[in-house]
C-alpha cells in the first residue's frame, strides 16, 4: 500500500489551479445513462472515483472513451443497458447509488448494491428510496441489493424531502427529468454541485428550474440531445489549498475557481485573521502568524461544509485560545483527531463537538489515513511538523485529489510518495 513521507517544516507559495469537482462529475456521469446520445465531459479530475464511476458505465454497457487526455471523455450509450451496479464497485465510491435514478427513470428496473457505510458514518439511503417511491417506483433491499422496479412510466410527483441530502436531491433530479408530467422537489440541496447538476441536464435537452431557494420545477422529456459539457471546479479542493496557505503561513494564488461558490469559507477565514483577495476567477491568500479562535457549526451550503472541518480543525491548531467545532452532518466525522492528537495536538471530542485548545506545535510522526479530508488534514499538520511524518493508507487521498503530490511540491513542499 502506498504512503506519503512529508517533511516539515515548510511554506506554500506560489500558484495553484484548481481541478474539476469530484462532487460535481460523479452525479453527471451518473445522469450520462438517460441519454442515447453523444455526450462529451471536459474538465474531469483524473482521482480514483471518477475511474471507479467511468468503470460503473463501463459495467452496464455504456462505452466510455477518454479524449485527449485523462481530464475529458466521450460516451456513448446503447439503447438497452445491464440495469445492474455490482458492490465491489459501489461499495468504494457510496456514489454510486445514484445510478438509481437514471435506470429506473429509462428502463424501469434497477439492482443497485447499497453503498454501505464508511469511517464517517451509515450513510443511509432511506430518504433516496422513499422519494423514488412518490415517483412510482417499488422497491425492496435484499441481501445489501436495492431491487427496484416501476410497472409503468415514472409519474411526476410532489415531493418534499424530510432532510436536506445532496445524493438523495440529485438522485432525484435525474429520475424526475424522465418522468412522466412535472415533479416538484423542495427542500433540495442546493450545494454549487447540484446547480452543476442541473445545468448540465438541461444542456442536454432537460427541463429544469430553480422555483424557490431549495425548491426545483422538473418537466420530464423523451429525448436527450448531443451536449459538450465541462465540469465546474471542485470548491473543497481550493478550500483545502486556502486552508493550507493559512496554516504554513504561505502565500498561494488560487486559480481557476469562482470565489462565490466558497464566500463562507473565505469570510471564516478573513474573521480568522487570513489576508484573502478576491479576483474574478482567482484567490489571493496570505497567511499571518495570529490565528483567532472561533465557535463553528458545519452545516448544508452555504454554510460551512463538512467536508472542510477536518482542514479548518489544523488551522484552529494554531490559534492561540480554545476554539469548537460541531459536526453537524455526519455522525462521525472525527477520525482525524486521534491522527492529529499523536502529532501533538490538544483536541477532545465530546459526541458531534470537538473542542481544540490551540498553541500547538505539531511534532512528526507515523500516521494513518482514515478518509478522504482527514488524509489531507494530516498532509497540512505534516507540512507544519519539523522532520519527516509519514501517512499510510493514502488511497484515501486518492480518491479526490488530483496529483496532490505534484501541486504541493509546487508549491515548496517536500514531499514523497513511497509504495
Ligand atoms: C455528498 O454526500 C458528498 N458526496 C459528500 O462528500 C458530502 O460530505 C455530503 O454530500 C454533504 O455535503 C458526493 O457528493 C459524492 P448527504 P451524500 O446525502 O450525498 C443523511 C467527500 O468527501 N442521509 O447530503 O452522501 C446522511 O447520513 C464526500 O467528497 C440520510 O439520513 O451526503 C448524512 O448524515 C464525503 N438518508 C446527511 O443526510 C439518506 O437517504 C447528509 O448526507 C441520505 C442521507
Amino acid at each position: 500500500m502506498d504512503k506519503l513521507e512529508v517533511y516539515g517544516a515548510r511554506k506554500l507559495k506560489g500558484k495553484v489551479l484548481i481541478s474539476g469537482s469530484k462532487n460535481a462529475s460523479l452525479p453527471i456521469l451518473a445522469a450520462s445513462i438517460l441519454s442515447n446520445k453523444k455526450i462529451i465531459l471536459k474538465n474531469l479530475p483524473n482521482v480514483k472515483d471518477i475511474k471507479t464511476m467511468i468503470k460503473l458505465l463501463g459495467s452496464i454497457g455504456s462505452s466510455v472513451r477518454y479524449l485527449k487526455n485523462k481530464n475529458s471523455i466521450e460516451i456513448k450509450n446503447k439503447s438497452k443497458i445491464k440495469t445492474f451496479a455490482s458492490y465491489n464497485l459501489v461499495k468504494t465510491m457510496r456514489a454510486g447509488i445514484l445510478v438509481l435514478g437514471p435506470m429506473l427513470a429509462k428502463y424501469g428496473n434497477a439492482k443497485v448494491s447499497t453503498p454501505g457505510g464508511c469511517t464517517i458514518g451509515v450513510r443511509p439511503i432511506d430518504i433516496h428510496l422513499k422519494a423514488l417511491g412518490k415517483l412510482g417506483v417499488n422497491y425492496k433491499i435484499i441481501d445489501g441489493y436495492v431491487y427496484a422496479n416501476s410497472k409503468k412510466k415514472l409519474k411526476g410527483a410532489k415531493i418534499k424531502f424530510p432532510k436536506i441530502s445532496v445524493g438523495a436531491t440529485e438522485n432525484l433530479i435525474i429520475a424526475a427529468s424522465m418522468a412522466e408530467g412535472s415533479t416538484i422537489l423542495s427542500n433540495c440541496a442546493i450545494e454549487p454541485e447540484v446547480k452543476d447538476l442541473v445545468n448540465f441536464i438541461n444542456c442536454m435537452g432537460g427541463k429544469i428550474k430553480w422555483i424557490g431557494k431549495r425548491t426545483i420545477k422538473i418537466e420530464g422529456v423523451k429525448n436527450f440531445k448531443e451536449v459538450k459539457y465541462t465540469i465546474m471546479p471542485d470548491r473543497i479542493e481550493a478550500g483545502t489549498y486556502l486552508i493550507a496557505a493559512a496554516v504554513t503561513e504561505g502565500n498561494l494564488k488560487i486559480l481557476g475557481i469562482n470565489p462565490n461558490i466558497i464566500r463562507t469559507e473565505i469570510e471564516i477565514l478573513k474573521k480568522l485573521g487570513l489576508k484573502i483577495k478576491i479576483e474574478k476567477n482567482q484567490i489571493n491568500v496570505v497567511g499571518v502568524k495570529d490565528i483567532k479562535s472561533i465557535n463553528l457549526k458545519t452545516s448544508p451550503y452555504p454554510g460551512f461544509p463538512t467536508d472542510l472541518q477536518a482542514q479548518l480543525m489544523v488551522l484552529l491548531c494554531m490559534s492561540k485560545k480554545i476554539s469548537t467545532i460541531s459536526e453537524e452532518i455526519f455522525e462521525n466525522r472525527f477520525m482525524h483527531v486521534a491522527e492529529l492528537n499523536r502529532m501533538g495536538a490538544k483536541i477532545k471530542t465530546k459526541g458531534n463537538k470537538a473542542f481544540i485548545e490551540g498553541n500547538t506545535k505539531f511534532k512528526s510522526a507515523e500516521l494513518m489515513a482514515t478518509d478522504l479530508r482527514a488524509s489531507v488534514s494530516l498532509i497540512l499538520a505534516a507540512l507544519i511538523a519539523k522532520g519527516k511524518t509519514t501517512i499510510n493508507r493514502i488511497y484515501h487521498l486518492d480518491r479526490g485529489y488530483e496529483e496532490i503530490e505534484k501541486k504541493l511540491r509546487k508549491l515548496g513542499a517536500k514531499i514523497k510518495r513511497v509504495s
